[in-house]
């Protein structure tokens, strides 16, 4: 094709058009920091520690420097260690499981439902097992909210009470989705999530912040981000890590989340009218009961046979970006693939890192540009 006649590139997620709509306000609130000069625990970041409490309906966040940090800062103050067990998907973001090989614990990796792409309960139960019978001591479990779907929090809630276990919500893609009516942010013992520029609601560079409504723990993860400080600065009372969201990144989220509501509102009309577009070509994401997500990815699965690299490169030739989320399961990865998986193995996990594939999907995608992307799909599947 002549170089000319290409067509323009869909953005996959476009940040430049959320900039533009927020005008000057962003550049004021920059403007303030450096005017201030607090660039650490400024205003900015008591503030949106208040707005996002307000926002989720839990008592206490606690702002920290990535979403990583958010779930591993939780499993340090609940002194997750060598000998535990804690339950993680395996078709999940590495952080997830990382966190909790961080602190010497064992990841224990169950499957996941493979029309939610969340965490499969009687796969969870199987990984408990599992954990057991090699001695471990399961003590946690880190549902995820994939894609920006909320996990079935009432069905781990139960397991997990059942088997004393405290749940951590990784909601680093789900912030902003709400399950039964209740925000994310509010389910389990405590809730991470990250601010990273990809997300639905991203800084301009690194962040995070965990969710709860426990006293103490709040009162312990602010001292382990700042190297486990006690009341005196210079008696560090546990260990720590530099774990602070800095204020520029707080000033910019106080300004992003002015328009959250507005922007989850718009990403539903763009799944709506994929869902519309595409339902009867592919297997488009199937809303579980209760559940209003946020659309983080918006991930299909494709018909049987199909060549995965070969539908991309069709679409990339109409402009249409696409991306797999994720080509390896963690235990399929080589950091990850000595730890236990559930009894009877993560069949479905396995199977979504051959089939997925992700279409854009962001709050300034506009109905020409999705028609675009839902023709260029059923085109490259001669639908
Ligand atoms: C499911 C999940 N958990 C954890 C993280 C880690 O967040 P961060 O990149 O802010 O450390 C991510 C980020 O991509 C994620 O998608």
């Amino acid at each position: 094709m002549n170089q000319h006649m290409r067509p323009e590139p869909v953005p996959f997620i476009d940040l430049a058009a959320q900039r533009r709509r927020l005008g000057k306000s962003i550049d004021e609130a920059v403007s303030r920091v450096l005017n201030h000069c607090q660039f650490i625990n400024g205003p900015e970041v008591t503030a949106l520690e208040k707005a996002l409490a307000d926002f989720s309906g839990a008592k206490h966040v606690v702002s920290c420097a990535s979403g990583t940090d958010a779930l591993l800062m939780v499993l340090m103050a609940r002194q997750v260690g060598p000998g535990d067990a804690v339950l993680c998907p395996s078709f999940t973001f590495c952080a997830t499981g990382e966190a909790v090989a961080l602190t010497g614990a064992t990841p224990v990796f169950v499957d996941v439902d493979e029309t939610t792409f969340n965490m499969d309960t009687a796969s969870l139960k199987r990984g408990i097992a599992t954990a057991k019978q090699r001695g471990l001591k399961p003590v946690a479990v880190i549902p995820v909210d994939l894609f920006g779907q909320s996990a079935d929090h009432d069905a781990i809630a139960e397991v997990a009470e059942a088997e004393g276990l405290f749940v951590l919500d990784d909601a680093a893609q789900g912030f902003g989705a709400t399950y039964k009516g209740r925000r994310i942010g509010t389910f389990g013992l405590a809730t991470a999530t990250s601010f990273f520029p990809a997300k639905p609601l991203g800084c301009f560079g690194d962040g995070g912040a965990i969710f709860t409504d426990d006293d103490e723990l709040a009162e312990t993860l602010r001292s382990i981000r700042v190297h486990g400080q006690g009341s005196d600065k210079y008696d560090n009372v546990r260990l720590g890590l530099t774990g602070r969201l800095d204020t520029m990144q707080a000033a910019i989220l106080l300004e992003k989340l002015g328009i959250f509501e507005d922007e989850i509102a718009a990403r539903n009309r763009v799944a709506e009218r994929y869902a519309r577009g595409l339902g009867n070509v592919v297997t488009v994401p199937r809303l579980a009961a209760g559940c209003s997500p946020i659309w983080a990815c918006y991930t299909i699965q494709l018909p049987k046979g199909t060549d995965r690299d070969g539908f991309a490169a069709a679409l990339k030739a109409q402009g249409v970006p696409t991306a797999i989320y994720y080509t390896k399961s963690m235990h399929q990865q080589t950091a990850y693939r000595d730890f236990p998986v559930a009894e009877g193995g993560l069949p479905a996990s396995e199977r979504l890192s051959n089939d997925v594939i992700s279409l854009p999907v962001h709050a300034y995608l506009d109905e020409a540009t999705q028609d675009r992307v839902i023709a260029a799909v059923r085109a490259a599947l001669g639908a």
